[in-house]
Order: C-alpha cells, then structure tokens, then sequence
C-alpha cells in the first residue's frame, strides 16, 4: 500500500503493483456526486466496425484511470492504464491488440467481433476518491446476402402477375423493397405480405417492368439481393 504522505501526493502506481490494492478493493460504489458516464457509439455495432467508448464527464483532477472488461476491477481483465502525470498508457493482460486508450478516457475497439459483446468499465482514481463507470456494447454479425426470386420474369402486361420472394436465413430482421435503385412505392396491384418477405403484383403493368432488389437489415448492418429484371410484354 501506499505510503501515508497525504492525500495530494497519491500517485497511479502501475498496474502489476496495483495488483495488491486492487484484490482489497474488489467493489467499489459509484458516488452519486460524480456525473462520470460511458457512451457507446455505436451501442449497436456490426461485426468489423470500430466503436468508441466516450468518456463524458471526465473532470480535470483524474491522476489515472483504467479500463477492465466486464464489471469489475480484476487485473486480469485490465485492457489499458493511462496515467496523466506521465503521460503514459500501458497495456493489460486483456488488450486484444484492436484497444486505443485516449488521454481524454474514450477507448476506442477497432474492427469488432461478436465476442467483444458485453460490459466496459471505466475506472478513475483522484486525489481523494475513487470511481467506476460501466457501458455496455452489442456487436451484430453482419446481415447475410439475402436473394430475390420471382415466380416468372417474363409477363404479360394486364394478364400475367408475378409473386417476388425474398429468400433469407435471418430472423428477427426488417425488409424492404426497391425499384430502380429507389425504395419501392407500393402503386396499385402491389401487395407485401406481412413480414414483407413477398411482393404480389397483380396484374402487371408496363410500369412495373425493372430492377427489383430487397434488403434485409438488422439494427446494426444490412444487406441487398442482386437486382432482379421483370420484363413485361406488351400487347
Ligand atoms: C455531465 O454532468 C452534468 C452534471 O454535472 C450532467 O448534467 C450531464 O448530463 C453530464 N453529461 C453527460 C454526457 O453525462
Ligand atoms: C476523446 O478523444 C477521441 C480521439 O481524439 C475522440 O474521438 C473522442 O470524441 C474524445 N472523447 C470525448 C468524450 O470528447
Ligand atoms: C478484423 O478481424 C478479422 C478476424 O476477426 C480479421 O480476419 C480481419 O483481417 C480484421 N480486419 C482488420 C482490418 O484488421
Ligand atoms: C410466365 O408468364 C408468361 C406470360 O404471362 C407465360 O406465357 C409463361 O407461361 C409464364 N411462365 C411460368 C413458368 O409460369
Ligand atoms: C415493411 O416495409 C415497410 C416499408 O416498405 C416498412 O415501413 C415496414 O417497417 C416493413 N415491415 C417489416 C416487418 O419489415
Ligand atoms: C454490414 O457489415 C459488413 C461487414 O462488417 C460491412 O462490410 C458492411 O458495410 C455493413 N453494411 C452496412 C450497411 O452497414
């Protein structure tokens, strides 16, 4: 422990020494008067992404702070130190080589994968005090290619209808439709079924004739089918 000089002469030790202070001070309760907080951006990220964890609130008498995987301050799960005095950043046992601590608190994690999923804790120790705060990051795998089938390319205009299917594997996902490169406007004779999954035309008109794509998104990524050509004879 440290030497007991006085609280404005406490100093960051680094973390290996830390070790020791650390196993006695396994939990820690976040004042209320701090107003120290984690942003996530994006909360939602795809799989490949970078993502920042911004640091709000950090106040100009932070000697040190330290980020740890997960919820509390075990050593082992200690990602990065940055001690202000000196300048300096050291990595811990959980850097994953992809981690960019800022001297200004924000981590950053480039190109993220789903097992990156799960809480951050910023740790900050003053002169007088000692605080945590956590965030929480969601990574996404990245939409799979969805496909676009018609039950027939070629119709008759005012004859023939044609049902297009958007063939995909994700659950739990939001299509939509476009034509021509734009976002589908659903005119006269066009039907989606519930989940959007098909598109019914019927009849067909020569407006209708084009490039149809759809487009499978999550709340972090998202995917197009290759466009698809309906032709329609005219009469
Ligand atoms: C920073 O702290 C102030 C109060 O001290 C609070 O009102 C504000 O919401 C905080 N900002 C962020 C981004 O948390
Ligand atoms: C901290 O610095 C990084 C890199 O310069 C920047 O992207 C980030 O927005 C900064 N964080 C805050 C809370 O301003
Ligand atoms: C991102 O991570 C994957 C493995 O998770 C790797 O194959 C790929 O090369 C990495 N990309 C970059 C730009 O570092
Ligand atoms: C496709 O539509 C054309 C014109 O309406 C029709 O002649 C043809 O039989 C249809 N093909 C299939 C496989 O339904
Ligand atoms: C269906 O598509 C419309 C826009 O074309 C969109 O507003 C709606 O959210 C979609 N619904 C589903 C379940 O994907
Ligand atoms: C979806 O994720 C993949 C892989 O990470 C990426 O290449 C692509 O740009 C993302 N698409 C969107 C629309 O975010």
């Amino acid at each position: 422990m440290e030497p007991p000089s006085g609280p404005s002469r406490r100093r960051c030790v680094p973390w290996k020494r830390l070790l020791l202070a650390a196993s006695l001070l396994t939990f820690w309760t976040l004042p209320t008067t701090t107003q120290l907080s984690i942003e996530t951006v994006p909360p939602l990220a795809a799989e490949g992404s970078n993502v920042l964890l911004l640091a709000h609130n950090m106040t100009e008498k932070t000697l040190c702070y330290f980020w740890y995987r997960g919820e509390s301050e075990e050593t082992i799960k200690l990602i990065a130190s940055y001690t202000v005095a000196t300048n300096l950043i050291t990595t811990g046992p959980a850097h994953s080589g992809r981690e960019t601590l800022y001297p200004n608190g924000t981590l950053l994690i480039q190109n993220v994968t789903q097992k990156d999923t799960g809480s951050y804790t910023l740790l900050i120790l003053k002169f007088d005090l000692k605080a945590g705060q956590t965030g929480h990051l969601y990574v996404h795998h990245p939409v799979a290619w969805p496909s676009l089938q018609a039950s027939n390319t070629t119709v008759a205009e005012h004859e023939g209808s044609v049902v297009l299917t958007c063939l995909t594997d994700e659950t739990g996902v939001s299509i939509c439709w476009c034509f021509e490169g734009q976002s589908l406007l659903l005119t006269r004779g066009m039907t989606l079924s519930l989940d959007n999954s098909t598109l019914t035309i019927d009849p067909v008109s020569r407006k209708d004739a084009g490039d149809y794509q759809c487009e499978v998104s999550n709340r972090a990524n998202s995917s197009k089918s290759d466009p698809l050509r309906l032709h329609v004879k005219c009469k």
